[in-house]
């Protein structure tokens, strides 16, 4: 239904100059589909994952290296080295660190471990921390305590426990639980593992841990505050490994069996951006916690193609094929499948649900070898799978890919002005079952021609309210679009200068944090059609609508430097008081690590009517919530 606007009405509108007028109609166009609004991830370890000790169990480095020592420390002159162990606690974690008390030491000796650049340290928590140790030679003569501490930098003692080692030439695990008598003051705190002088000791060490509660109490889970910052956003889905974390080589490429069963059993890898990961945070926890956050898999597989530019032939592909097969039948295979009786025997028979599986990542990159790798890997997995929607990563338009893709990923990082001029960019798009996702996106510089430059020209380090309200005009038209648009996720989703930031004791909303949680919190059932913005304008909208109870819902983002006055006219009658959820701030406005709640929405009452007036801040974006009468 539209109500009558008489041509004077309209005209009197106009006249008033400066205000834009926007029709809204009562018949939706589309139904937003459910899934429009998530994350993508593509991080290593020391974030999302719970672990505290930074390169807890020596994988994938150099024995006998510097760098094979990152971030542990000697305590008391202990000698350190990382070794090939002879008789190392696994197949797959060879090396273990081997710490000797020099002849003549006195008082206690070890070793400590920063941390991911810190350790929080909170007295609120119970901490499980875990190792295994052998005596490698001769058995001491008498019994070894070991002493398992946080302690500040300066040496305040937050938490100790001490246990005797047994002494034995096999591996044993020791685990002890550290309740802090005091939080910390600063991150800069440490983990140690020290024992009482017995000069000349040899003692191995491998796969230490140190655990703080996880979200919603998963074993080997992810970190609260950064798992919090992320449901906040109300996401729907999830896009994992990457990414790019898929590979930087064939031979580095994320492995599916590589990542579940005991953490003993997995051998990490170097992750994309040149660091181990641990694969701690495996197939099986990626799967439950994305289900427990209330998201949906938008899982990849590696499709024979790297970001060292090289692509296999396709008389290479099958057991890579066979791999992908497997990795998703270990996501949804019943318990009579090998995969799935394996995801069975670690605690999980009820398969998980996965209906979007991505080929790759990136693949416009290899555009000419992607038509054969994309058909036999889909032609084969949906022979499988014929449930599961593929999702191609090459242009919709280049190179053409038989069987024809039901779905595209696009990935756009670029300027606000990029943004703010492509608010339309989906609109011209045919209309013919094709759908889209707009998997990675952000705007990252001022300057077109720096885009993935230093940050010294126009990158930006920190997402500010100009690159925030451009991405916000340019999601108006995801929102438009969402009849082939089926979800979007901003990229990258942790660290600087991304989505949210943190280090060991903080997490940081960025601007486009609070754009992506005001699109996302606020969504509707169906979209209404409006007076189209200007292409090119700063100032740009979307209308939908939720249903019971029935509520207008309209973003306006306004990427400018001016105040935009607008007038809505709605299709039915309303409430005379709505709320405008409103998060603006100057143009270079950041929340950063050493400001990190400079800026967040304010909500407030407005008048609203069938005619509903709202002037938008420059650099700003705002919800208007109007409830029907
Ligand atoms: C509202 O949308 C419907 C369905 O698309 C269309 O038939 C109608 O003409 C529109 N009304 C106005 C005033 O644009
Ligand atoms: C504690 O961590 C700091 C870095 O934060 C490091 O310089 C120091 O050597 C560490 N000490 C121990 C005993 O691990
Ligand atoms: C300490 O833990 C409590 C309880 O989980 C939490 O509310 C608080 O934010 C934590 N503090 C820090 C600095 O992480
Ligand atoms: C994972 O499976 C591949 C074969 O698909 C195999 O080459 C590799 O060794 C396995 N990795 C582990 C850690 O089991
Ligand atoms: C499955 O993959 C193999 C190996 O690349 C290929 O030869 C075959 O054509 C593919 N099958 C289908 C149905 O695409
Ligand atoms: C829909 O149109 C796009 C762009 O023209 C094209 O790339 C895609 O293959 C088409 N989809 C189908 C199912 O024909
Ligand atoms: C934009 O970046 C280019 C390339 O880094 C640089 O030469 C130019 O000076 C920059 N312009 C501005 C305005 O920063
Ligand atoms: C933002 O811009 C203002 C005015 O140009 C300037 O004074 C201020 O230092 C800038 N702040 C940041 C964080 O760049
Ligand atoms: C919005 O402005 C118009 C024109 O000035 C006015 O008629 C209308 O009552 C205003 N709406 C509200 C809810 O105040």
């Amino acid at each position: 239904m539209f109500p009558p606007f008489p041509s004077y009405v309209l005209g009197l509108l106009l006249v008033l100059g400066s205000t834009t007028t926007v029709i809204v109609n009562g018949t939706a166009s589309h139904s937003i589909p459910s899934t429009l609004f998530g994350l993508m991830y593509e991080s290593g370890d020391g974030g999302l994952y719970g672990e505290l000790l930074q390169n807890r169990a020596f994988q994938q480095v150099q024995p006998r290296t510097a760098t094979s020592l990152l971030a542990w420390h000697p305590v008391n002159g202990a000698a350190l080295a990382v070794i090939a162990d002879p008789k190392p606690l696994s197949a797959a974690l060879p090396n273990s660190l081997q710490l000797t008390v020099p002849v003549g030491t006195s008082g206690q000796a070890g070793v400590g471990n920063e941390g991911y650049w810190g350790i929080n340290v909170n007295s609120s928590w119970t901490y499980t921390a875990s190792f295994f140790y052998r005596f490698p030679s001769t058995l001491p003569s008498s019994h070894v305590n070991a002493h398992v501490s946080l302690i500040s930098a300066s040496g305040t003692v937050f938490a100790t426990q001490s246990a005797p080692l047994s002494l034995t030439s096999s591996w044993t695990q020791l685990s002890l639980s550290l309740k802090p008598s005091h939080s910390a003051p600063s991150i800069l705190n440490n983990f140690t593992v020290t024992v009482d002088a017995a000069s000349g000791t040899t003692i191995n060490f491998a796969l230490f841990s140190l655990f703080p509660p996880t979200f919603k109490n998963q074993k080997n889970g992810m970190r609260i505050d950064i798992a919090e910052a992320l449901l906040e956003l109300n996401p729907s889905f999830f896009r994992f490994p990457g990414g790019n974390n898929l590979g930087q080589t064939a031979a580095q490429r994320w492995q599916w069996n590589a990542t579940v069963g005991p953490l003993t059993a997995r051998p990490g890898r170097i992750g994309d951006w040149g660091y181990a990961n641990t694969d701690g945070l495996g197939l099986l926890e990626y799967l439950t916690w994305i289900e427990s956050m209330g998201m949906q898999n938008i899982m990849a597989v590696w499709s024979g193609y790297s970001l060292d530019t090289l692509s296999l032939p396709e008389d290479e592909l099958a057991p890579y094929i066979e791999q992908a097969r497997e990795q998703i039948e270990f996501a949804i295979g019943s318990t009579t499948t090998k995969g799935g009786a394996l995801r069975a025997s670690l605690g999980r028979p009820q398969p998980f649900k996965l209906d979007y599986v991505e080929v790759g990542n990136e693949d416009f990159f290899a555009a000419n070898t992607y038509p054969y790798r994309w058909k036999d890997f889909v032609g084969n997995l949906s022979a499988a799978y014929p449930d599961i929607r593929f999702i191609a990563t090459s242009d919709a338009w280049d190179p053409l890919l038989n069987p024809t893709p039901q779905s595209y990923d696009v990935h756009v990082y670029q300027t606000p002005s990029w943004f703010i001029d492509n608010a339309f960019y989906y609109d011209s798009f045919e209309r013919n079952g094709t759908t889209y996702f707009e998997g990675e996106y952000a705007a990252i510089s001022t300057n077109a021609s720096d885009i993935f430059g230093v940050p010294a020209d126009g990158r930006l380090l920190w997402s500010t309210m100009e690159s925030a309200s451009s991405e916000a005009a340019f999601m108006t038209g995801l929102e438009r679009n969402s009849d082939i648009v089926f979800a979007a996720s901003y990229a990258p989703l942790l660290a600087t200068p991304n989505l949210v930031t943190f280090d060991a004791g903080q997490v940081v909303r960025s601007t486009s944090y609070y754009t992506q949680k005001l699109f996302s919190v606020n969504r509707g059932e169906v979209y209404l059609p409006s007076t189209l913005p200007a292409v090119g304008g700063a100032v740009a909208w979307s209308v939908t609508q939720k249903n019971s109870p029935k509520q207008f819902i309209i973003k306006i983002a306004n990427a400018g430097s001016e105040p935009a006055a607008l007038s809505f006219l709605l299709p039915s009658a309303v409430k005379s008081t709505g709320t405008a959820q409103v998060l603006t701030g100057p143009k270079n406005m950041s929340n950063t690590i050493d400001s990190p709640n400079g800026i967040a929405p304010q909500t407030a009452h407005i008048s609203t009517g069938s005619t509903t007036n709202y002037t938008a801040p420059a650099y700003s974006v705002s919800v208007l919530i109007v409830s029907a009468a």
